[in-house]
């Protein structure tokens, strides 16, 4: 999950890095009354998840509560790279004499950590790394060892930061490091770090990336999320615990198991070049235990789509036997009622597949199609999409 600048900021204040104070509103009423409470000359900042905000003019001095509430009023709505202006940081101006870079991410291809570090920080960074690779210092960082203060001045130093500022850089950039281990990020990016003319070292960007799969040890994490920039069915599908991820084709997916729902998309997709070009609407692993309840839920959110024109049931019985699933999906039609108007193609085998079987057939519902393997049945739920177009 990418945060807010605000939001990577209550971060670092958490972890003692030094920053700027501001709050956070949706107003010029409101940006006016946070100078005002802050008494002194302010930033006002547009809260886009994107970068190169101050270019596009999100990103404006107010030396006076006035001015701020004037660049308010300019900000919110502006359109910075397809992202929309709602939110304004409004934070303390800072007296800046130079401006830095720093960042730490996990690096992938190298199966390690990463810290990078530059003396020319500012606006300009992509163009640092691209036109003056030196100047950008790309440190490995052991994840047993981490970065202590010795370590950060290393960092620093080797990003070509002045001496006479290296033990002060240090000390927050080693508490940049205990954000982005102890709140599991996989990035934490700097830019600016600024050194100000009392030789303070302060963050007065933040770009932090949160790791979703340490979620669980984060319940104060939860608060981040930006429910109104999440696809409404993912959202609804989350609150159902569903592993959910929305495609753009017509032919819905259910399948129990990530790896049988992966090949099933592969399927559909393969199946759905004969019939048109119809491609998977979406990938939703059921998981083990595939209920009436959760068969329901997991119906609901794909028949929320708009896009879907027809649906797929593609589930293995093994702990959870085929009768079981079965009975799952006829109980989910019950509940659904009306609001099931897509027919689904179901393909059931494993663990008393014939037993599960029957209970479709007998049940007869109109809207269900059984077929006996999985080719038969991408190839009738692409063929069924492609004539509901
Ligand atoms: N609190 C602040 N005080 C003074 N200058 C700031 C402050 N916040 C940002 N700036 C200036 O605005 C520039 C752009 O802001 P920044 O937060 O880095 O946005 P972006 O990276 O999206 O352009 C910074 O490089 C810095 O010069
Ligand atoms: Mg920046």
């Amino acid at each position: 999950m990418d945060l807010f600048e605000f939001q990577a900021k209550e971060l670092f204040v958490a972890h003692g890095v030094p920053s700027s104070e501001g709050r956070v509103t949706d107003t010029a009423e409101g940006a006016k009354a946070i100078a005002e409470e802050i008494g002194k000359p302010v930033m006002v900042k547009a809260q886009v998840k994107v970068g190169g905000r101050g270019k596009a003019g999100g990103v404006k001095y107010a030396a006076t509560p006035e001015e701020a509430f004037t660049h308010a009023q300019n900000i919110l709505g502006l359109d910075i790279k397809g992202h929309i202006v709602r939110k304004l940081l409004v934070t303390e101006a800072k007296d800046i004499a130079a401006e830095y870079y720093l960042s730490f991410l996990l690096d992938r291809a190298n199966r390690t950590y990463l810290a990078m570090c530059s003396v020319e920080g500012g606006m300009e960074i992509e163009e640092v790394a691209a036109t003056k690779p030196d100047r950008l210092a790309r440190i490995p960082v052991d994840a047993v060892t981490g970065v202590d203060l010795a370590f950060a001045r290393s960092i620093a130093e080797q990003g070509h930061l002045p001496a006479e500022i290296l033990d002060a850089a240090a000390v927050t950039i080693q508490k940049l490091w205990e954000v982005f281990t102890a709140e599991d990020a996989t990035l934490v990016e700097v830019n600016p770090l600024v050194r100000t003319p009392d030789d303070e070292i302060l963050a007065l960007d933040g770009k932090v990336t949160l790791d979703g799969n340490a979620d669980f040890r984060h319940p104060g994490h939860a608060e981040f999320a930006d429910e109104d920039a999440t696809d409404p069915l993912e959202l609804k599908a989350k609150q159902h615990d569903l592993n959910y991820v929305k495609l753009d084709g017509s032919v819905g997916i259910i399948g129990n198991g990530a790896g049988l729902v992966m090949s099933t998309l592969d399927v559909v997709a393969y199946a759905g070049e004969k019939h048109g070009g119809v491609r998977p609407a979406n990938f939703l692993d059921i998981g083990g235990g595939a209920s009436a309840e959760v068969m329901a839920a997991g119906l609901d959110v794909i028949l929320g789509d708009d896009q879907v024109r027809s649906v797929f049931v593609n589930v293995f019985g093994g702990i959870t036997a085929c009768d079981a699933v079965a009975n799952g999906i006829v109980k989910a039609l019950e509940m659904l009622g009306d609001s099931a108007t897509k027919p689904l193609v179901v393909r059931l085998d494993g663990n008393k597949v014939d037993e599960g079987r029957k209970i479709l057939a007998d049940a007869a519902h109109p809207l269900v199609t059984s077929a006996q393997t999985m080719d038969e049945g991408a190839d009738k739920a692409a063929q069924l999409a492609a004539a509901a177009k």
